[in-house]
């Protein structure tokens, strides 16, 4: 039975990687979710699974040595998938300090650990261990040109502070590759959606507001643009890099999927429309009406487009779910989870950790 050892399981992108992994595999996998709960750290998102005997909670920061060293010496961990990181550009441009200490000082732990747990005296690896690193497009910097891309070889160019610490923390894996040969993978990801998503982010905040016929903020001109992937596809992409992803390598994940901001807000009220039915009251607040430009990102990234031809020809990863079916996903776990949406928005989330695990 293989030992995952997920960091970052709470939040939006990890949780939901803990869902298809253990819908997938049942009970041949075992995975251990540490995360430290941070205001993007959501225990409601495992609620369904937290009962599993192959599945563990662990409270633990990741810069905490001793607690992540506990869990290596306790535990025999085959794949570490690092997702906790902190997330938001726009909190990065406001607090850029834990940012560096979480992305960097976190990854430098997590990979010592790592290293001191599956290294053999000789200076090699155990065998069948690897450490998936999890990535953005945004170290990549910005696009102006049309019909360019982000490829595995493009060079860094981080602007803000959190893609700088990304970047950064993609550095520091490659450095570990590169003088143990340490066994690990990058994967550099477009912006994901999807259920479970803290609605900081432009797709929940979209819904959210809407639905509460709150005005919706669309910053600068609203044409700067972004390559959507639904979650679960990344998801499954993560997956086949830790099965078949060739050691020491870096793969680009992108939904083939470019909008602009303005277009997503647009798409968002028609599907809404579309969705609510003709008795609901909350049909007669979703309008363009809404729509409210405001003062831009310091920095905003123009473009991200990522070619994700290399993860396509050597591991035959594909994007399957279109925007329109994804984004209609999406908001149908938003009416279905109205509770989710409100105990995140007031605060409440954080309760749940000290009623649960006390
Ligand atoms: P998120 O903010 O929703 O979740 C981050 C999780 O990490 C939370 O559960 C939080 O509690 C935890 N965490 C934060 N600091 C921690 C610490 N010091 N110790 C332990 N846990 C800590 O983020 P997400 O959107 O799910 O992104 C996950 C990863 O994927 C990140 O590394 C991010 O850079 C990367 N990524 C995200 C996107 C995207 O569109 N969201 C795209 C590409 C790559
Ligand atoms: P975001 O979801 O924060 O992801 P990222 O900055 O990592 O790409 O933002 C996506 C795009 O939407 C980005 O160009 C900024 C823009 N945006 C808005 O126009 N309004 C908003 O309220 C938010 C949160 C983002």
């Amino acid at each position: 039975m293989k030992t995952y050892l997920v960091t970052g399981g709470a939040g939006f992108i990890g949780s939901n990687f803990i869902h298809y992994m253990l819908e997938k595999y049942g009970k041949e996998i075992r995975i251990i979710n540490v995360d430290a709960l941070t205001y993007a750290g959501n225990l409601e998102n495992l609620k369904d699974i937290e009962h599993l005997d192959n599945y563990t909670f662990v409270k633990a920061d990741i810069t905490d040595k001793e607690a992540i060293n506990k869990i290596f010496t306790e535990n025999d961990i085959d794949k570490v998938v690092h997702f906790a990181a902190e997330s938001h550009v726009d909190r990065s441009i406001r607090n850029p300090e834990v940012f560096v200490k979480t992305n960097v000082l976190g990854t430098a732990v997590m990979l010592n650990c790592a290293k001191a747990a599956w290294e053999l005296e000789d200076g090699s690896f155990k065998e069948g261990k690897k450490f998936l690193h999890v990535s953005t497009d945004e170290v990549y910097g910005s696009l102006s040109e049309p019909g360019t891309y982000f490829y595995e070889t493009t060079p860094y160019d981080p602007h803000s502070p959190y893609s700088a610490s990304k970047a950064s923390s993609d550095m520091l894996v490659k450095s570990y590759m590169d003088t143990y040969k340490f066994p690990a993978n990058i994967t550099n990801c477009s912006n994901n959606y999807g259920p479970y998503q803290f609605p900081e982010k432009l797709i929940p905040l979209i819904i959210n507001n809407a639905l509460s016929g709150k005005k919706l903020p669309v910053y600068g001109d609203g044409k700067n643009v972004r390559d959507w992937l639904y979650v679960m596809d990344h998801a499954k992409a993560i997956d086949m890099v830790i099965e078949k992803g060739k050691l020491f390598e870096t793969y680009n994940v992108g939904g083939h999927n470019e909008k602009e901001n303005i277009e997503i807000v647009e798409i968002i009220l028609e599907t809404l429309q579309e969705m609510l039915s003709d008795d609901d009251p909350r049909k007669a607040l979703v309008t363009k009406d809404l729509i409210t430009f405001v003062e831009d990102r310091k920095g905003h990234d123009r473009r991200y487009a990522i070619a994700p031809d290399k993860i396509k020809a050597d591991l035959g990863w594909e994007p399957e779910t279109m925007f329109k079916d994804g984004i209609r996903l999406t908001i149908q776990w938003f009416f279905e989870n109205e509770e989710w949406m409100k105990n995140v928005t007031s605060g409440d989330y954080q309760k749940y950790y000290n009623e649960m695990y006390q």
